[in-house]
């Protein structure tokens, strides 16, 4: 039921971070992968993305709503059996429905991205010719960025795409205001981010990440991001957003104010750094760990030179 009427929502628009915050989780990624994490990747995209998951990673949205990826439209969430601001839980039994969820289409693409990089390895794949692959690198550069949205993981009111409220004196869903309200706010935009190119806000999340400042170090972020326990990483991070549908989102959430100007928007924006920043980061931590360039990982401020 929950996920017919969704469907109807999908249809509207509200699916996840908005395509172009999908392209620059992507580009941000971009900035951590290694130089051969770059080189086999390229040869898994087909080639009008030119070797950019930033520009590849809003295509599951709209592949979503054709009739050949309906299938694939509730692997964007998990529809957690909580309800927030009083409970927040997320089980991955429990809650991941029949037919998939977030966590279990990252774990299946990513079992799948593993055999691709074998081929480019094995010379069997290149220039993005097997489309199966394909997918599996775009899936798994847009899922890891939807499940660090919060109500990506938490059931209550569909995701927050029945819980209506104002911002900037426009009525919409909670779900929206988290999708790309709050990262056009945090991003003073007035119009949509670059999917071709890094964008001056998404730069300087980066730069914050690489100068450790954040309230919480990124080495944290990674502190579970093995491909190989991939369930259990993905139900945390999915715990991790959930959280933040009791801690802020339904909260401080007031239905009868405007949310860009009584406060909600300001505290949210820290959020929506956190979660973006850590989604990026865990994305090209993943790639480089599939590709086997770990021996050259990220590392936190304190051991690199400046
Ligand atoms: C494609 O990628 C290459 C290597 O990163 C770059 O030099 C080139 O400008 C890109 N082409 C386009 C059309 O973006
Ligand atoms: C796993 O991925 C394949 C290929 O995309 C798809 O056909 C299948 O339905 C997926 N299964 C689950 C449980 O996500
Ligand atoms: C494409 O890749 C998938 C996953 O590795 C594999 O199962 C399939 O056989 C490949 N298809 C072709 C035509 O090589
Ligand atoms: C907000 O919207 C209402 C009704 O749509 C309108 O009357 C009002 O002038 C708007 N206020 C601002 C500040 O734009
Ligand atoms: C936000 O954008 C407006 C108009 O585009 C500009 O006047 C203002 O200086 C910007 N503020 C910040 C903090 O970037
Ligand atoms: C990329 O952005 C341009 C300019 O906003 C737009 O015309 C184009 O449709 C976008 N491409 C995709 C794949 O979304
Ligand atoms: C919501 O904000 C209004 C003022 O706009 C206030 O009167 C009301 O008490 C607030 N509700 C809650 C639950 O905080």
């Amino acid at each position: 039921m929950q996920h017919l009427l969704f469907g109807a929502f999908l249809i509207a628009g509200t699916v996840s971070w908005s395509g172009d915050v999908h392209n620059q989780i992507g580009f941000m990624a971009e900035q951590f992968l290694e130089p051969y994490t770059v080189s086999v990747l390229e040869h898994i995209l087909e080639p009008q993305y030119n070797g950019s998951i930033g520009r590849a990673a809003a295509w599951a949205d709209g592949y979503a709503h054709t009739d050949e990826g309906r299938f694939s439209y509730q692997w964007h969430w998990i529809d957690a059996h909580d309800y927030p601001p009083e409970r927040c839980d997320l089980f991955y039994n429990r809650d991941c429905a029949t037919g998939g969820c977030v966590v279990s289409a990252i774990a299946n693409q990513t079992d799948i991205l593993k055999g691709c990089i074998a081929d480019v390895k094995d010379g069997s794949l290149a220039n993005g010719a097997n489309l199966t692959c394909s997918y599996a690198l775009k899936w798994v550069s847009h899922f890891l960025g939807d499940i660090a949205q919060p109500l990506h993981a938490s059931g209550r009111a569909a995701g927050g795409n029945f819980y209506r409220v104002r911002f900037d004196n426009i009525s919409t869903e909670l779900h929206a205001v988290w999708d790309h309200y709050i990262p056009y706010f945090a991003a003073n935009a007035t119009t949509s981010f670059s999917n071709q190119s890094i964008a001056p806000f998404f730069k300087y999340l980066v730069s914050r990440i690489r100068k450790d400042l954040f309230w919480e170090a990124p080495y944290m972020w990674l502190s579970c991001s093995e491909p190989t326990t991939v369930v259990e990483c993905a139900t945390r991070w999915a715990r991790e957003s959930n959280k933040w549908t009791c801690d802020y989102v339904y909260s401080r959430v007031n239905q009868s104010n405007d949310l860009a100007t009584d406060g909600y928007a300001v505290g949210g924006v820290p959020i929506v750094e956190l979660q973006i920043s850590k989604a990026a980061l865990r994305l090209a931590t993943w790639l480089n760990k599939l590709v086997g360039a770990e021996e050259k990982q990220y590392v936190p401020v304190e051991q690199v030179e400046l």
